[in-house]
């Protein structure tokens, strides 16, 4: 670890439209930085499959909401569990893409796990990637990144990711129009709608190889740290 690394443990907030490369690039700086590594469209994900699971309307708020807050989150190694039951691969479908959108909608929900959010970076040292983080859980994040590609790149990406397709590889086109409508649904919502915060820096990764992204990013967070000194 590099000396200017362990001199102040940073909230790094990532966030961006779907397909953008958020998830390798918050993965691979929290790595480089020993940071933990927090996925918030998982915790979306993760409620929507329960409420499936538990046969709870996907727009009955409170009984949403209630779930979230009663929920045991867990992230580690690249697998995500909700009260025990390992849902990494469940929730990557194209229903549940639309049903995880479904339930960010909702305030009470957001609510519930912006609050959660929050507690999981109190001693800092975390990569948070989401939808909102430097607009809403962090508006003082100490980096902030707004991620982004061209819709056809982002497109090309999730088609070729089975990891997100239930294990086919989707036609670009179908991926191309669902991608779309939910970043036309994320950007709409009433609640903490996908915008760029002000002060974050954007990041465009069309054509651009992730390694590139990502000494880009350390460079940021360096820049913070030894600035700030
Ligand atoms: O990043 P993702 O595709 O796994 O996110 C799943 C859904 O949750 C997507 O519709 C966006 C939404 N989301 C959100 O509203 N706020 C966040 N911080 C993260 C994800």
């Amino acid at each position: 670890m590099l000396h200017w690394q362990v001199v102040k443990r940073l909230i790094i907030a990532i966030d961006g439209p779907s397909g953008a490369g958020k998830g390798t690039l918050a993965h691979a700086v929290a790595r480089r930085l020993e940071y933990r590594h927090v996925d918030t469209g998982a915790m979306y994900r993760a409620v929507a499959w329960k409420a499936l699971q538990d046969g709870v309307g996907l727009d009955d708020e409170p009984a949403v909401a209630a779930l979230a807050s009663a929920a045991a989150f867990a992230q580690e190694d690249g697998v995500i569990r909700i009260d025990g039951h390992d849902v990494t691969r469940a929730i990557r479908t194209p229903d549940m893409d639309k049903a995880a959108a479904r339930v960010a909608k909702l305030p009470g929900v957001r609510a519930i796990l912006v609050e959660r959010q929050r507690a999981l970076a109190q001693d800092g040292g975390v990569v948070m990637e989401g939808r909102d983080i430097g607009t809403v859980v962090f508006p003082a994040a100490d980096v902030k990144v707004y991620l982004d590609a061209s819709p056809d790149e982002r497109a090309r990406r999730r088609a070729g990711d089975t990891a997100h397709s239930g294990g086919q590889q989707g036609t670009v086109a179908v991926v191309a129009t669902d991608l779309i409508e939910r970043d036309r649904t994320d950007s709409t919502r009433a609640v903490a709608p996908l915008t760029m915060a002000p002060d974050a820096v954007y990041v465009d990764t069309t054509g651009i190889p992730i390694d590139d992204v990502v000494e880009r990013v350390m460079a940021l967070v360096k820049e913070r740290v030894v600035g700030s000194r």
